[in-house]
């Protein structure tokens, strides 16, 4: 009963420990494609065929149901694979609706029309090609009325968080908020539209200061996930065994991923 986790690298291990701790007895099996991290700087096509490829590889593993966590496949690569590639009996879920859901107040499957909300100003973080697919305000329009949203393309951050280098991150992080903040000096909320971002929530925090909410994606995915198996048991996989997979070399991959997220992690090539 295995469920798939996919990203171009490191950054879907922060959704993958949200998804362990919600779903214990579920066995999950995550491929980081860190051989071609960051999709953030690849044109949109690059992106599908490299989603898809990593997609039909966790099928391969025993996962029918492939959680894409990169919010730069799930910007430029999944509507086009749901309309056009994904067989029935097989669902890939982003990582954008959760969080705008939250942001926008509203439960799962309510579809009704956009309305005024709570928040006004929100600032976006995310990839080049996130913040180009304007997939964000797409999303958010289809649900609120009247919300501000200034994007910050955050060039560098997932390289230099693949290259292990936290204190180039820690910079390039701090300059991307000061931009941001010289066009919109009081937002309401920060959205971390990539889950590379996670990793460096706490420099996300200090530089917005204590007043602006930061929504970080993990656990909002993690309870969308829960709630979509209670609803489609049926989409647990064949497959039995946790595993780590990575198309980069497994032991570098295995030294970041340990550095970044606290605790032992190994993988395996694909
Ligand atoms: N974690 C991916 C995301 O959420 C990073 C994309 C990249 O490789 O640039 O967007």
């Amino acid at each position: 009963m295995a469920v798939g986790v996919f990203d171009s690298g490191l950054g879907g291990l922060t959704v993958l420990d949200a998804l362990e701790k919600r779903l214990p007895q579920v066995p999950f099996v995550y491929l980081g494609d860190n051989a071609h991290a960051p999709y953030g700087v690849r044109t949109a096509d690059d992106i599908y065929r490299l989603t898809c490829a990593g997609v039909e590889r966790l099928w391969d593993a025993g996962c029918d149901l492939v959680i894409l966590a990169c919010n730069t496949a799930s910007a430029a690569a999944l509507k086009r694979m749901q309309e056009t590639w994904i067989p029935k009996d097989k669902r890939v879920l982003g990582v954008f609706v959760p969080l705008i859901e939250a942001l926008t107040e509203r439960q799962w499957g309510d579809n009704s029309p956009p309305r005024e909300v709570a928040v006004k100003t929100v600032a976006l973080f995310a990839t080049p090609a996130t913040v180009a697919s304007r997939a964000f305000q797409r999303e958010l329009a289809f649900r609120a009325v009247g919300v501000d949203v200034e994007a910050q393309p955050c060039g560098g951050v997932v390289d230099a968080i693949e290259a292990g280098d936290e204190i180039l991150a820690e910079a390039l992080v701090k300059s991307h908020v000061e931009a941001l903040l010289r066009r919109m000096p009081r937002p309401e909320a920060a959205i971390l539209g990539c889950t590379h971002y996670p990793l460096m929530e706490t420099v996300f925090q200090k530089a917005l200061g204590p007043d602006v909410k930061v929504y970080s994606q993990p656990r909002l995915v993690a309870s969308a996930t829960d709630d979509y198996l209670k609803r489609r048991p049926e989409f647990l996989g064949a497959g039995t065994a946790r595993d780590y997979l990575t198309t980069g070399d497994p032991d570098s991959v295995g030294a970041h991923a340990t550095q970044f997220m606290r605790r032992g992690i190994r993988f395996r090539a694909v």
